[in-house]
């Protein structure tokens, strides 16, 4: 075989689009003083995610094993210590008695089956304290060893803030449920995951940023792709939202069929009285049907970009996306035909971040090389 010809493929391959890693310009722009740093702080950030995904997981088997409301007040530092005699733990159950949810769906439980809602909630908020200091220890030695500078210093400490106003807005959410009502509030909880999902989004995002993979590169794909692929990752956002206002009104114990809601397509009860907005997060009618209306549309999302991905530097990112979605709608119709068990409630709650995570890998490789185009051009300015 000719020279030419044993080199033809390879040639050929360098014609597609460029994809390089970071320029050092795009690093400075980062924030991170080195490649080594910034490869660091990426590592450190995954496993950030990897906690915050964990902490969600943890967060559902709580609201699934009616666990939420057993500890009825909030001692970020103090609570660390959980009762540790007999008389601590019957101090604990009477002020728990005090609430609704007791009064009127535990009336007379246990100490032992208290124990065991107490501990899924006690071990919920150890695990959100223990994600504060893996958070806040790492930020500060990178920051005090300048491996982070500014921006990336500030985008650490807001997200350290935003995980302190989680904390606080888990505690808002519980409050809802100590006084007139026997569950936490379905607005409460979804601002709740939703800050969650937040959180983890962010970290992600910022970790693709520094970590120094191939960028499939701007200029390699339209500017309908693009835009395309940002609305997908914001739709995962909107039907993750969707889906807390499904949990939070237990609504996923209801209407266990598919494809249609008890032999209709639009179910009855979807308007509690008078047809109004609220009534879209107030009946498990509507909030189911909205949430499947939500995964459809994203479905007919993911399969437009796989197909308009097709030529593009983002084919395999866009196929990834779209099985995670083919999956994760899977998952919610077993979930709802099982009316909610809580190993499928707490897989399809997990699953959603994966649907998230690929999203967001897709949207990123596709916009991220305009990071690095901005930081050249601001090097040189
Ligand atoms: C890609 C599409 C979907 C995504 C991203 C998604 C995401 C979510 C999320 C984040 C939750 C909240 C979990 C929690 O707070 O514990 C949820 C709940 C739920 N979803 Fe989905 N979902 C999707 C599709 C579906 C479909 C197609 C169905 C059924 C037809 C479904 C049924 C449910 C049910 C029953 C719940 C309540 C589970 C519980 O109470 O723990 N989902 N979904």
């Amino acid at each position: 075989m000719s020279e030419e010809a044993q080199n033809a493929p390879r040639t050929a391959k360098a014609q597609t689009p460029p994809s390089t890693p970071a320029a050092p310009s795009a690093l400075t722009a980062s924030g991170a003083a080195s490649h080594r740093a910034a490869r660091r702080m990426a590592l450190w950030l995954f496993f950030m995610c990897a906690l915050v995904a964990a902490m969600v997981i943890v967060g559902g088997a709580t609201r699934l094993t009616d666990s939420g409301l057993s500890i009825t007040e909030w001692r970020p530092v103090t609570g660390v210590v959980p009762p540790l005699t007999e008389a601590g733990w019957l101090e604990e159950l009477e002020k728990y008695r005090q609430i609704p949810e007791y009064r009127e769906v535990n009336y007379g439980m246990s100490l032992a089956d208290f124990k065991f809602i107490y501990w899924w909630e006690w071990g919920h908020r150890l695990l959100g304290r223990a994600i504060g200091l893996a958070f806040f220890i790492p930020m500060a030695f990178f920051i005090a060893t300048g491996q982070a500078r500014r921006p990336l210093s500030w985008k650490l400490a807001g997200l350290f803030l935003l995980g302190g106003l989680q904390g606080a807005l888990g505690w808002y959410m519980v409050q809802s449920g100590l006084s007139e009502r026997v569950d936490v509030s379905q607005y409460r909880l979804a601002a709740h995951l939703s800050l969650a999902v937040l959180l983890f989004a962010l970290m992600f995002w910022l970790a693709l940023d520094l970590w120094p993979a191939r960028r499939i590169g701007r200029d390699a794909a339209p500017k309908g792709l693009r835009i395309g692929a940002a609305l997908l990752a914001a739709g995962v956002f909107a039907q993750m939202t969707l889906g807390a206002f499904v949990a939070g009104l237990r609504a996923g114990r209801t209407f266990n069929t598919w494809p249609l809601m008890d032999g209709k397509f639009f179910p009855d009860g979807y308007f509690a009285g008078t047809p109004g907005l609220n009534d879209l997060f107030e009946t498990a009618a509507a909030v189911q049907f909205n949430h499947r209306i939500g995964a459809y549309l994203l479905a007919a999302g993911a399969v437009w970009f796989a197909i308009a991905a097709r030529r593009t530097g983002a084919v395999s990112r866009a196929r990834w996306v779209l099985a995670a979605v083919v999956g994760q709608m899977l998952l919610g119709v077993w979930t709802v035909l099982a009316a909610t068990p809580i190993a499928l409630g707490l897989a399809h709650q997990g699953g959603a971040l994966i649907v998230l995570a690929t999203a967001l890998y897709a949207a990123h490789g596709l916009t991220s090389a305009r990071a690095s185009t901005a930081a050249g051009r601001a090097a040189h300015r």
